[in-house]
């Protein structure tokens, strides 16, 4: 499985024209995300992420063209941006709970704890949770939580306040320890209206990967009008005939 990840890994810095010294870089700082046994998951069905990409395909296209983002000349006059932190907000960024196509789960949920505006919170508890090694500097842990949370800008986050989110990891949430809650909530205060909290990250690194998110998710990852039409509605028509 490993080499196949490596393959995997391989193939999309070739599809996004990173030099091979930068793929060498990159795999060095993502490898032992990639390996944990909750990300090896993310490769399989029922895990699509846009139109028939898995999740962590996704994940590892926006970490290569982040990465690649990062390291132009251009943006490294930029000395105090902090390359392991962009990354790691990539690789985090997605990391929800539950497979948000075709899901039935989901149809029960108020407007605001859909999928698109809770799922950046179930991403960085799990990413708390799962890589509890990342999270031990305040200030790295502030900037890759606001950069998760808000990586979906134009689109809103869930704003903590105290209605209930109908997270799908709530058990999760709930046992994270209080300074990690309160990160949370702060970030999700900024430009609350109502429950939901409309900002992009305070954070060039986290604003970085919501532009590579963009680049990905519209120039390759959504090849169909269903898959386009199932960001809104949740329903993958196209997805549903594939798995009967
Ligand atoms: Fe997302
Ligand atoms: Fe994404």
């Amino acid at each position: 499985m490993k080499k196949e990840i490596y393959l995997i890994y391989k193939y999309y810095c070739k599809e996004y024209k990173l030099s091979d010294f930068k793929t060498k870089k990159l795999w060095n700082i993502i490898r032992p995300i990639c390996y944990h046994k909750e990300f090896l998951t993310r490769f399989k069905p029922p895990y699509w992420h846009h139109d028939n990409k898995t999740l962590a395909e996704h994940i590892i296209c926006d970490a290569i063209v982040t990465y690649k983002i990062i390291t132009k000349p251009k943006l490294k006059k930029h000395k105090d941006i902090d390359i392991n932190t962009t990354i790691l907000i990539a690789m985090f960024h997605d990391l929800y709970e539950e497979p948000w196509q075709n899901n039935i789960k989901f149809k029960y949920k108020k407007i605001v704890n859909k999928h698109g505006f809770i799922h950046p919170i179930e991403a960085i508890t799990n990413a708390i949770t799962w890589f509890p090694q990342y999270f031990k500097d305040e200030q790295i842990t502030f900037k890759i939580i606001d950069g998760i949370l808000h990586h979906m800008y134009p689109l809103p986050v869930r704003a903590l306040d105290n209605t209930k989110m109908e997270l799908n990891n709530q058990q999760k949430f709930d046992k994270l320890s209080d300074k990690y809650k309160k990160m949370i909530e702060i970030s999700t205060k900024i430009g609350k209206v109502g429950s939901l909290s409309f900002r992009k990250s305070i954070y060039l690194e986290g604003r970085i990967l919501s532009k590579a998110d963009k680049i990905v998710a519209l120039g390759k990852d959504i090849k169909s009008i269903n898959g386009l039409v199932a960001l809104i509605s949740g329903k993958n028509k196209k997805l549903l005939k594939k798995l009967k």
